[in-house]
């Protein structure tokens, strides 16, 4: 069919041109005597993104899952304990990660649509007066269900009761998205990719590491090579590599640091916050609930939509992708069949969002879902143009 794809899932996100402009370059020397001048500053960039100044960002070839398994490899042993929860594919992925690393695995089991138990985190950590837990997981946003959790008040537990874990946090679908503070949180390990908030191409872990972190890596006995935080930091000193870098991404991801310093985190979050309100609103009126069971569980990048019983979300899914060009994110493990996912984070503003719900309804109405057409469409205009007051460009003429 002629026209845009729409494409609504949590990542890989919408492309930006100036990003895909930066990567259409020839290739290049990655030991050039100038490269140098081109990745120290953009390594510094990426710590503004993180929130961070004493930590260091690692740009590894990669994706999500190698940024988790660099956090574990380089920092803890086998036989370490973990403190984790499971509520949805990705924490669940994260748990079974470090099961195969050898380590022990506390992992707490949450309803799908909750997020990290605080209460019970603190319960599990207040009782190891040993100390034997050695880092406490926490899944930021959990994609498979559009659901965030609450990492400042993990910090808050952790300082409360002077445990001594490192906080590693899966901020794979919420840095560059979400509010996130590396430092102002205490996380020591923070993962992300390069496909969701950083709006480029699947290719990168980048990943956040304190300086608490890197001492930890002096004890621990995991074995690393490719992820090894030693030899990227050893090299990145100098602006090089270790091993043939992914030069090119790299050119986009300049690309993609500028744009977001250039809006600024904070209105990158706010325009998250109200691109999420206006989905929200369209679940509410087409009479369909959110995955997420509450307002503090809403995940501002990606939201999780409950088909009625006796309908099967797999055949929006394809609906959606055959008839309208529209790909939307598939429900994972549990909740397939259950639930389909609309990603709204990236390069994304209220048209793009617009396309999203009209592709939904279209597709909805299609496969038999009850609702009224353009109740949910109608819903985030009205969400939008309610809130186009704090968005930038709002033109009122006099009546
Ligand atoms: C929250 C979260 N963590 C981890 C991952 C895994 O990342 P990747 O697929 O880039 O390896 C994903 C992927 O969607 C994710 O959404």
């Amino acid at each position: 069919m002629p026209g845009f794809k729409g494409l609504a899932v949590p990542g890989p996100t919408n492309m930006p041109f100036e990003v895909r402009q930066a990567m259409d370059v020839a290739l290049e020397d990655h030991r050039a005597p100038d490269f140098p001048s081109f990745t120290k500053p953009l390594l510094e960039d990426l710590k503004k993104v993180f929130r961070t100044e004493n930590g260091h960002v690692i740009v590894f070839p990669g994706s999500g899952t190698g940024g988790w398994e660099a956090a574990i490899a380089n920092t803890l042993s086998p036989g370490d304990k973990v403190l984790a929860s499971v509520f949805g594919q990705f924490s669940y992925l994260w748990v079974d990660l470090c099961k195969r690393f050898g380590l022990e695995v506390d992992a707490i089991d949450v309803e799908w649509g909750r997020g990290v138990p605080v209460d019970e985190y603190e319960a599990r950590l207040a009782a190891d007066k040993e100390h034997k837990i050695k880092a406490v997981l926490v899944c930021h946003n959990e994609t498979a269900t559009g659901v965030t959790s609450d990492v400042a008040a993990v910090r808050r537990v952790l300082d409360g009761l002077g445990h001594p874990a490192l906080l590693f946090v899966d901020g794979v679908s919420s840095i560059a998205s979400l509010e996130f503070r590396m430092e102002e949180w205490g996380v020591d390990v923070a993962v992300s990719g390069s496909q969701k908030g950083f709006m480029m191409p699947t290719g990168l872990a980048i990943v956040g590491v304190s300086q608490k972190a890197l001492a930890a890596k002096t004890t621990a006995t995991m074995p690393t090579c490719f992820f090894d935080f030693g030899d990227m930091l050893k090299t990145n000193a100098d602006g090089y590599f270790p091993y043939t870098p992914a030069a090119t991404l790299l050119r986009g991801l300049r690309a993609s640091v500028d744009m977001l310093l250039d809006e600024g985190l904070d209105n990158v979050a706010k325009r998250h916050r109200r691109l999420a309100d206006g989905v929200r609103a369209a679940v509410d009126a087409w009479g369909l609930s959110n995955c997420a069971q509450g307002p503090e569980w809403h995940s501002d990048t990606v939201t999780a939509i409950v088909v009625p019983e006796g309908f099967d979300a797999n055949d929006v899914i394809k609906t959606a992708y055959h008839r309208y060009d529209l790909s939307l994110g598939a429900g994972l493990s549990k909740v397939a069949g259950k639930v389909f996912r609309i990603g709204h984070l990236g390069w994304l503003n209220e048209i793009m969002v617009m396309q999203a719900l009209g592709g939904v309804e279209m597709a909805m109405r299609d496969v038999g879902i009850p609702f009224e057409p353009g109740a949910g469409t109608g819903a985030a205009v009205k969400s939008f143009s309610a809130t186009a007051e704090a968005a930038p460009g709002t033109v009122k003429t006099a009546a």
